[in-house]
């Protein structure tokens, strides 16, 4: 009887885009880039593929209804998950950071961190002793220091514009963040003939992504 395909899940948006390129060379049945595509489950290749919000991949994964999925490290350290994740595809790349207005340096502790990241953001300044007062916004984090809202914020770094053009800067780097391939528990051992192979062709792909050009 032939195998059931491997079943995929893959975040919409940014994340998306910028792994696009790395995920077809690893032979993910991708629409093509232009394509307006909505559909949220793509089946009949050799991968089976469903499209979900990022901050739902690693439950996806993890309950085991699919075996792999891609997404940022952002997500899996504010999200922790029992799952795998084997491959770091290098792409998407940013880092989560304090930053604080240029103008006005962090009071004595305990200070105000908005932030949409609030677990990671518990962690680093628990394990650092430090009390913080946490305000959690859902985004357009970085206009809270304007408002008097929040002495500081949390937040991912890609470019710098966002804080730049908001008067922040950055105070500390809780750590570099790229797209991960994560698998399932069950799915890694039960399914190792063709994940095994599966893994190593995302591998592949993202080191040639890497290799400077001849
Ligand atoms: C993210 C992040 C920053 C911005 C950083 O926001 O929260 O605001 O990108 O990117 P940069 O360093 O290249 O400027 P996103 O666009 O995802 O929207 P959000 O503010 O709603 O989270």
């Amino acid at each position: 009887m032939p195998h059931p395909p491997l079943v995929a899940v893959l975040p919409t948006g940014r994340l998306l885009r910028a792994a696009a390129g790395v995920l077809r060379r690893a032979g993910l049945p991708l629409p093509e880039p232009g394509e307006a595509d909505r559909r949220l489950r793509i089946r009949g290749g050799p991968v089976d593929l469903l499209f979900a919000k990022d901050r739902d991949v690693p439950i996806y994964v993890e309950h085991g209804v699919a075996d792999l999925g891609v997404v940022g490290r952002d997500v899996l350290e504010e999200q922790p998950a029992h799952i795998y994740w084997p491959v770091d595809l290098g792409v998407a790349r940013c880092r989560m950071a304090v930053a604080r207005p240029a103008d006005r340096p962090l009071p004595e502790p305990p200070f105000r961190i908005a932030t949409k990241y609030t677990r990671a953001a518990a962690r680093h300044f628990r394990s650092r002793g430090i009390p913080v007062e946490l305000i959690p916004l859902h985004g357009a984090i970085e206009l809270a220091p304007a408002l008097d809202l929040a002495d500081a914020i949390v937040d991912i770094v890609e470019t710098g514009s966002t804080l730049r053009d908001n008067g922040l800067v950055e105070e500390e780097t809780l750590f570099e963040s790229s797209a991960r391939v994560v698998v399932n528990r069950a799915s890694f051992r039960l399914r190792a003939d063709v994940l095994g192979p599966m893994l190593e062709r995302l591998e592949a792909a993202a080191k040639a992504k890497a290799a400077p050009r001849p």
